[in-house]
């Protein structure tokens, strides 16, 4: 196997993206997969020979990555995201349709050699549930006849149709513009219209300014940006990088995707700005391998903006110089913890690193990194823009500037929407006619999860509060990436209890026993109350394991992936007892829990056979 000269052309260029040549192996094998399908043993060797690795490394980082495959699939690759806001709307059922009509089991090829069926995790198209992917295109919002018309072999391709920010909406002022993707629309707005001016500023003063804006990093651990800025060691002489985190996969997040698929430069200019200040000539913008729509739009924007002169040598002729390279990783949640995505961006597996030293003092490429999220980032214009001071004024204390909140799951209006950081309460987000309208007609509200899977659920009456970082840690929740997942009265919560302990189990890196070993055992309970051979003693072993992760873990994923078992014994606990004394879900007999236990005292629990 070799590549086509047009792709060997590509390769090549490529390489040139990165000091060391191991960078280049994700998109490598992209590219190989793309030509031939799969990834063969002598696809792996071809691989290997341009990138002076061994064939067992290569194989070794491509079995990390879920977009990787070791075996022939169909011509269409139908990929149905089951996690929690798309199986709410029905997408297991999309599986099982597709699967019992081409007559095989998931992850196998048609007898045709047309299709192959896959499940696949929270692809951050959360509101557009179903999300569905062929070959990378997207189908949201997809219903069994939709998925009819594609096996009948139509072409059938639709987005979520977002919707718009009540008022006067900033980080989303030109995502909704007719061609909003064109430089030629950004500038328009006014976009690159101050770059020159800001990239005359002092790189110490920019800091000091994002200081003052009480910026807080946006990817969920709302660290403040300007602080992590000047952690940068002053007098390292070795090169400085920051790197974009666009990796979005906490289930319930699909925010930063619509600025990497509807208003690209947005991003670049920002980029340029953020490098600039960080005393670097080099910044990488990692982005997710499923977003391909987002990945084409940036790099067809990055050419654009190297050819306006935006970027590259001399920059405006200030004599700043910044290189922006898009970098497309290959299906891994975990590629989203900022060492992690190093390691990957590094062409290695997606397995975070022991912390100290901080990525600040040592990072990619062993030099001093700034990792930040894409939303963070997409802020700086606009601070030296209008001022620190007009960017605090748009949130509340400590908790400055405009914020996007995303919100899927069982609300009429879902959607990724605009508003001051912490100026609206979460209950608004749910109910107001401005954000997601209210349930669904004749639903009730059961429980929240305020700000992606990670985040402790909330229950009906604790949703006055404010989605800032300090408002939801007072009710012992997160803001987390502002990812809201809703779920009303007609869902059981043992089962959003395993759904997202199955996408934990899935995504764990394996690095660490009691996550690895752990998150299998919760999810193993919870199927095993499901089945309803599920004991009272083993809701206690449940929790024995979520505290035997607590804490525990090299990264923060553990504290993560227990947080909806945790929150789900705490406060729903009563459900899980009904899973053990009558043998199974209460869906078989009712259409909420409460009618489950009238039934019950009537002695009517047990579904009729
Ligand atoms: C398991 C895990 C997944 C994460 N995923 C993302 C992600 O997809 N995007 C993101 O920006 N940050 C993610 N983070 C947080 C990053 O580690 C890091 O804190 C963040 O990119 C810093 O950017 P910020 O300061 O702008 O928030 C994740 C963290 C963990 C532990
Ligand atoms: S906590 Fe999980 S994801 Fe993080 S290092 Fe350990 S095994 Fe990997
Ligand atoms: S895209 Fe399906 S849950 Fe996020």
């Amino acid at each position: 196997m070799e590549f086509t000269p047009e792709r060997k052309a590509k390769f090549d260029e490529i390489l040139k993206r990165y000091p060391v040549k191991r960078s280049a192996l994700l998109p490598a094998l992209h590219l190989a997969q793309e030509q031939e399908g799969w990834l063969s043993k002598e696809t792996i060797a071809y691989v290997a020979s341009l990138l002076d690795l061994t064939p067992a490394q290569v194989h070794d980082t491509a079995s990390y990555y879920v977009m990787f495959r070791f075996q022939p699939f169909g011509e269409r690759h139908i990929e149905v995201c089951t996690n929690l806001s798309c199986a709410l709307a029905g997408a297991d059922q999309l599986v099982e349709h597709a699967c019992k009509k081409l007559g095989v089991r998931e992850g196998e090829r048609s007898a045709d050699g047309k299709f192959t069926v896959t499940r696949v995790e929270c692809l951050a198209a959360c509101g557009g549930g179903p999300a569905v992917q062929i070959n990378g295109e997207w189908l949201e919002n997809c219903t069994l006849e939709d998925m009819d018309r594609v096996l009948a072999g139509e072409h059938v391709h639709r987005k979520f149709d977002w919707p718009k920010s009540a008022g006067d909406p900033v980080l989303l002022r030109n995502a909704f513009k007719p061609n909003s993707t064109s430089i030629d629309v950004y500038k328009a707005g006014g976009g690159y219209a101050k770059l020159g001016e800001w990239l005359k500023r002092s790189p110490d003063d920019i800091i000091e300014e994002v200081k003052k804006s009480n910026l807080r990093g946006r990817g969920g651990a709302g660290f403040p940006t300007g602080l992590k800025w000047s952690f940068l060691p002053k007098d390292n002489p070795k090169p400085r990088y920051l790197v974009v985190n666009a990796d979005e996969s906490e289930p319930g997040t699909y925010k930063d995707r619509l600025i990497l698929e509807n208003d690209p430069h947005q991003l670049i200019e920002a980029c340029v700005v953020s490098t600039h200040a960080l005393r670097s000539k080099t910044c990488y913008i990692y982005i997710r391998g499923e977003f391909w729509e987002g990945i084409r739009t940036m790099e067809k924007a990055v050419a654009e903006a190297y050819a306006a002169g935006y970027l590259g040598k001399n920059i405006l002729g200030t004599g700043v110089d910044v290189d922006v390279f898009v970098h497309g990783g290959a299906g891994a949640y975990e590629c989203g913890e900022e060492t992690a995505l190093i390691e990957s961006l590094e062409g290695k597996r997606g397995q975070p690193r022991i912390k100290p030293p901080f990525p600040a003092v040592v990072g990619l490429y062993g030099c001093p990194t700034i990792v930040n999220n894409v939303e963070t980032i997409a802020c700086v214009p606009l601070i030296l823009d209008r001022g620190a001071e007009w960017f605090a004024a748009q949130g509340v204390e400590k908790n400055g500037g405009p914020k996007l909140y995303c919100i899927s799951g069982h609300v009429k209006r879902p959607g990724t929407y605009e508003t001051g950081m912490g100026k609206l309460s979460l209950r608004e987000l749910i109910f107001d006619e401005k954000y997601a309208g209210g349930l669904l007609p004749g639903r009730r509200l059961k429980a929240v999860i305020p700000g992606g899977s990670s985040t402790p659920m909330l229950t009906p009456d604790e949703i006055d509060v404010p989605m800032s970082f300090d408002g939801l840690a007072q009710k012992g929740s997160m803001l987390g990436s502002a990812g809201t997942i809703v779920v009303d009265d007609s869902t059981s919560m043992v089962f959003v209890a395993r759904k997202l302990t199955y996408f934990y189990k899935h995504e764990s890196c394996g690095k660490c026993t009691p996550c690895r070993e752990g998150t299998g055992w919760m999810l193993r309970l919870l199927e095993k109350l499901e089945r309803g051979e599920g004991t009272m003693k083993d809701l206690d072993l449940l929790w024995k394991i979520t505290d035997s992760i607590a804490g525990k873990t090299v990264c923060p994923f553990g504290d993560a992936a227990i947080a909806p078992v945790q929150s789900g014994l705490q406060k729903f606990r009563a459900e899980f007892e009904y899973y053990v004394r009558n043998k199974g879900s209460w869906t078989r007999v009712a259409k909420t829990f409460e009618e489950a236990l009238a039934l019950e005292a009537r002695g009517q629990a047990v579904p009729a056979s």
